[in-house]
C-alpha cells in the first residue's frame, strides 16, 4: 500500500483502539482523537496506563510459555496491534528461531506499522494479513497464511484484548469457536479481556453506559463470560486471572498490580 492510499484510509477525526492502545503504552503512533479517549478513559478508570502495560506483559509471558513448556512453534496473533516492545514473533523466535508468525489485524496502519518493523529471523517467517476477525474464512483462506502455517501442526492463537471489541456476545464466542475448530489438537488459545468485575459499581455502571465519549467501543465481560471462550479446551493453570496474576515472575521487583483484564490460556485436547 503507498502513504496516499493508507492516508485515504485512515481516519485520524476518530478515536481507534490501536492508537489508543499505542498511547497509553507510551508509543508516538496517536492522534489528537486517540489521546482525547485515552484521557477520557483515564479520568474514570486512573489504571488504564498500569492496565495496557501488564496486559502487553501478559502476551509475552503466554507467548514464552508457548514456546518453551508447550513446545509450540506456530503462532496466529490476531488483533496485533501497533509494534512496539518484544512483539510476539521476537518473543517466540528468540526461544526457537524457527518459529512462524501469522500477523492479523483490521487496521490498515497497524499492518503498515507491522510489515515494516516485524520483522522475522532468517530461519523462521512473519506475514500480515489485513483482515477483520469476525470473518474467519478471510483468515485461513489468505495466502499468506497457507503458505506459512501447517494446519495439521499445532498452533497458538493470540486473542490478546481483541475480543472485547466484539460487543455482540454470540457473535464473539462464535468466531473463537470457529478459529480454534480449524487448529489441531493440542494447539492452544490465549485470550485477554476486558472486564468490570474488579470496578466500584459506579465506574462499572460508566463503562457499561458506553456514555463516555470516544470510549464506547468495548465492552467488558465477567468471569464467567471470559471462561465461555475456552468451552470444550482444557485451561492451563492457573486458569483466569487478572493478567497481571497469570504466571507472575517470580524474578519481578514489584508485587503483580492489579487490573480489570482477565488473561487465560488453554490447549485443545
Ligand atoms: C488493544 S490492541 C491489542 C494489541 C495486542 N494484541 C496486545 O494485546 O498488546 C487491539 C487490536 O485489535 C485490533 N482489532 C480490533 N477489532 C478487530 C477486528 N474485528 N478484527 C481484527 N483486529 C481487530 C485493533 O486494530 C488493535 O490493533
Amino acid at each position: 500500500m503507498t502513504a496516499e492510499e493508507l492516508n485515504s484510509r485512515l481516519d485520524t477525526t476518530v478515536a481507534n483502539p490501536a492508537r489508543r492502545y499505542d498511547y497509553w503504552l507510551g508509543g508516538k503512533d496517536n492522534f489528537a482523537a486517540d489521546r482525547e479517549s485515552g484521557d477520557a478513559i483515564e479520568a474514570v478508570y486512573p489504571a488504564i496506563r498500569t492496565a495496557a502495560v501488564e496486559n502487553r506483559m501478559f502476551l509475552r509471558r503466554a507467548v514464552r510459555y508457548l514456546a518453551t513448556e508447550a513446545g509450540i512453534r506456530q503462532f496466529l496473533d490476531i488483533g496485533t496491534g501497533l509494534p512496539t516492545a518484544e512483539n510476539t514473533h521476537q518473543v517466540a523466535q528468540e526461544i526457537n528461531p524457527t518459529s512462524r508468525i501469522v500477523y492479523v489485524d483490521n487496521d490498515p496502519l497497524v499492518l503498515a506499522h507491522a510489515r515494516a518493523l516485524l520483522t522475522s529471523q532468517p530461519a523462521g517467517r512473519t506475514a500480515y494479513i489485513e483482515a477483520d476477525l469476525r470473518e474467519p474464512a478471510e483468515i485461513f483462506n489468505a495466502e499468506e497464511l497457507v503458505d506459512i502455517l501447517d494446519l495439521r501442526e499445532p498452533v497458538a492463537l493470540l486473542l490478546v484484548a481483541v475480543m472485547h471489541f466484539v460487543p455482540d456476545d454470540e457473535q464473539a464466542y462464535t468466531v473463537v469457536k470457529t478459529l480454534t475448530n480449524a487448529l489441531p489438537a493440542d494447539s492452544c488459545l490465549v485470550v485477554s479481556h476486558a472486564t468490570y468485575d474488579f470496578l466500584p459499581a459506579d465506574i462499572a455502571d460508566v463503562f457499561t453506559a458506553k456514555s463516555l465519549p470516544g470510549a464506547g467501543d468495548f465492552t467488558g465481560r465477567s468471569r464467567e463470560q471470559f471462561l465461555r471462550f475456552f468451552d470444550g479446551l482444557d485451561l492451563i493453570a492457573p486458569g483466569a486471572e487478572m493478567v497481571s496474576q497469570w504466571r507472575p515472575e517470580s524474578s519481578s521487583a514489584s508485587p503483580p498490580k492489579p487490573v480489570s483484564v482477565y488473561g487465560a490460556v488453554a490447549r485443545k485436547p
